[in-house]
């Protein structure tokens, strides 16, 4: 009865919220508002969800429109979701989880039942969902925030979920971190080919994956097919995915280097190699229009102002405040507030210390030295080296 009661009221209020917001159509008798199908409380996550059809001739264009009436009435934290005829919206009293611990075993779960080949772990929801995106939908990243908002802790749980769910021969990953403290845990873990801390370093790593882009392109022509997931079996055991993660890429400051790292990551897609860079401001001069399409998903982590969150397309990110590190705004096709887990440093050293070994080999170099022509190719050494890596 209760219950009841409950449902009948939350009915109203939102045929009233139709009534301020004028959607409906005009019927030969009456103002026919859109009908209320389900009414839905979730106690344990603290939501109540609504299920609406549009009555023909209602623009739905006009949902979005009226968003705001929608927030007048039942606060900011809501969520309106629909196309044509069918709308759902759901109200959020719960707030975001106030810190997260990362657990393999609950990411696990998660990444088995959505199927998720190259899993992206994301953060908790106010529904208190886990959520996880595949890359091989959506293959580069770009985090961005302030510094001290939950960047270098980020990658590191998306880096350390791989490395458990992959092996080496698996999963490969080619890494670079200017600022020379985030990424060296990950020394002497064998699915990581190379670490680069400076930008000039990085040009031979960079070049090993344009041939290794040539290679795979090769073999999809030569199988006729066009994902390197489609290949036949024998041959797909050669093309590991790759992992490219850049902390802190604006410190590229060489062009040239710059536009071979978003050649890669633009080709990337088709031949399972992927991106994953981070910045602290989402600058004009490096987001142009053409790149900015290219790293599709953003996590939006505290920005100083809003023109900063809108550069990164993540509006919302100027409201996090200082004492909230690890809160973000996912934009995937949508915006999700979200709360990234936690993973310091020494939380990682435990994830990676079993699969250390002495035997690992930094394939990165500290010059490109010139070779006899004079021209500033990548020395045959590098070559050689970087080509047991492919063995
Ligand atoms: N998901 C999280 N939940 C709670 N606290 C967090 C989270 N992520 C980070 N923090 C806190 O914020 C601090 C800074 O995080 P982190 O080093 O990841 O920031 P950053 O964005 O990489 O900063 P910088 O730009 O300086 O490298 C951490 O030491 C930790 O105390
Ligand atoms: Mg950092």
């Amino acid at each position: 009865m209760r219950k009841w009661l409950a449902k009948q009221r939350a009915k109203g209020v939102l045929l009233n919220t139709f009534k301020i917001a004028e959607i409906g159509v005009q019927g030969r008798e009456r103002f026919i508002y859109p009908q209320i199908h389900d009414i839905a409380f979730n106690y344990d996550d603290k939501t109540l969800r609504y299920v609406f059809t549009l009555p023909n001739g209602v623009d739905p264009k006009l949902i979005r429109k009226k968003e705001y009436v929608f927030r007048q009435v039942f606060g900011k934290n809501i969520r309106i979701q629909g196309d044509l005829k069918r709308f759902s919206l759901t109200i959020f009293a719960g707030e975001l989880p106030k810190k997260v611990t990362y657990n393999y075993a609950d990411i696990l779960a998660v990444i088995k039942r959505d199927e998720l080949i190259v899993p992206i772990v994301a953060g908790r929801s106010r529904e208190g969902e886990l959520c996880l995106y595949d890359a091989t939908n959506a293959p580069n990243l770009l985090i961005f925030g302030e510094p001290g908002s939950g960047k270098s802790s980020t990658l590191h749980s998306i880096v350390s979920t791989l490395i458990q769910r992959y092996t080496a021969e698996e999963m490969h990953f080619y890494m670079a971190d200017f600022k020379m403290s985030e990424l060296n845990v990950y020394e002497q873990v064998p699915h990581v080919k190379s670490i680069s801390y400076l930008a000039k370093d990085l040009a031979p790593a960079l070049e090993h994956l344009k041939r290794e882009l040539e290679r795979r392109g090769e073999l999809l022509k030569a199988h006729k097919v066009r994902h390197v997931n489609k290949l036949p079996a024998e041959v797909k055991r050669d093309c590991p995915y790759i992992m490219l993660v850049i902390d802190e890429f604006v410190m590229i400051r060489d062009k040239e280097i710059m536009a071979q790292l978003l050649q890669i990551a633009s080709l990337g897609r088709a031949y399972g190699i992927y991106a994953i860079l981070s910045m602290q401001r989402p600058s004009h001069s490096i987001l142009s229009t053409d790149v900015r399409g290219m790293l599709s998903v953003r996590m939006g982590f505290r920005t100083v102002d809003l023109r900063n969150a809108l550069m990164g397309e993540t509006p919302g990110a100027e409201q996090i405040s200082k004492d909230q590190p690890g809160k973000f705004i996912l934009n995937r096709d949508e915006l999700t507030e979200l709360r990234a887990p936690y993973l310091d440093e020494d939380a990682v050293e435990r994830i990676l210390a079993k699969y250390k070994t002495d035997y690992w080999r930094n394939h990165s170099f500290s010059s490109m030295s010139t070779n006899s022509e004079g021209d500033t190719e990548v020395p045959t050494i590098t070559q050689e080296v970087f080509d047991d890596v492919i063995d």
